[in-house]
């Protein structure tokens, strides 16, 4: 007579990893046994009920119906547990200098328009005071680095973005500078405003069961990129912004916070590009470290597009 098998929930999560330990792929094998040992373990702990279990399952479901080529409910997830964070700085650690990066967000789009230096990115919004970004990229010795590519992203004052914006057919808020030969970069904009992310979906569901607010501090969204460079994803943040301590996706880092100064009367280049007062600037320099040869310039924005995210 055959012996009894999995009799115990115990026997189950030992047959299970006795059939990925066949994984060939090293890493996979790692990946699918440490993946099988904490789920069994969480669904033990919490003695898991099978509504609970269906209802994880409806969750997912409606997390993959809700995700197109504009809104990624999985990244908003991973954003707001905290896994995004986690994998950032588990990938990012950088050396003493260089920009901090931060989440990738579910908001980027591929293809933003090229603009000048100057460029402005908001020229719908009319209601954001004009706002001007300057400041220059360099590289860990402080050296400018010429033809650096910024990619910048923002909500708009209404805190949407495009993507989630239905009276819009176009890039908005969106374009690609490169710097000059001393490494400079200026964006016109207009000041970021604080916003929920989208709470319409499983995401927005679980923030209110758990009584957590959906708001993320102002900011601007950048990817910054130079030939032999290692590229960097990150924002920079509003210091006058009341939910920087309790960012909705964890993703506030302190070296990234920027005063917005305002003024009254035109000057310098505001002046030169026809800005009315009042207007703010700030300033920001991105410090880049060299290539590990690992990382391409467009690496995020590629796995994006093989997700389908444009
Ligand atoms: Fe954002």
């Amino acid at each position: 007579m055959a012996a009894p098998r999995n009799t115990t929930d115990d026997d189950i999560t030992t047959e299970v990893l006795q059939r990925f330990a066949q994984t060939s792929d090293t890493r996979l094998r790692q990946i699918m046994l440490s993946l099988i040992g904490h789920l069994h373990a969480f669904v033990k702990e919490v003695e898991l009920t099978e509504a609970e279990w269906f209802q994880a399952i409806e969750i997912l479901t409606r997390a993959g119906h809700l995700s197109d080529d504009k809104r990624q409910e999985f990244i908003l997830f991973s954003d707001t547990l905290g896994v995004s964070m986690v994998v950032d700085l588990l990938n990012h650690r950088k050396p003493d200098g260089a920009t901090e990066s931060t989440v990738f967000g579910p908001f980027h789009r591929l293809n933003a328009p090229e603009m000048p230096y100057g460029g402005n990115i908001a020229p719908l919004d009319k209601q954001g005071p004009p706002t001007l970004v300057s400041g220059r990229v360099l590289d860990l010795g402080g050296r400018p680095i010429a033809g650096a590519l910024l990619d910048v992203w923002q909500a708009q004052t209404s805190g949407l973005y495009d993507s989630q914006d239905p009276s819009l057919h176009q890039m908005h808020m969106r374009g690609k500078f490169h710097t000059d030969a001393e490494g400079r970069y200026l964006v016109r904009t207009v000041r970021p405003v604080h916003y929920p992310i989208p709470s319409d979906g499983p995401v927005g569901a679980m923030l209110r069961a758990t009584g957590r607010h959906p708001w993320r501090p102002a900011h601007i969204h950048f990817v910054v990129s130079a030939e032999g460079h290692e590229p960097v994803t990150t924002h920079i943040f509003d210091s006058a912004d009341e939910y920087l301590a309790s960012d909705a996706v964890f993703a506030v880092k302190g070296s990234l916070i920027c005063d917005f100064t305002r003024h009254e009367m035109a000057e310098g280049e505001a002046r030169r590009l026809g800005i009315i007062p009042p207007y703010y600037t700030t300033h920001f320099d991105f410090r880049l470290k060299p290539a590990s040869g690992q990382t391409t310039v467009l690496d995020a924005q590629q796995r994006l597009a093989a997700l389908g995210v444009r």
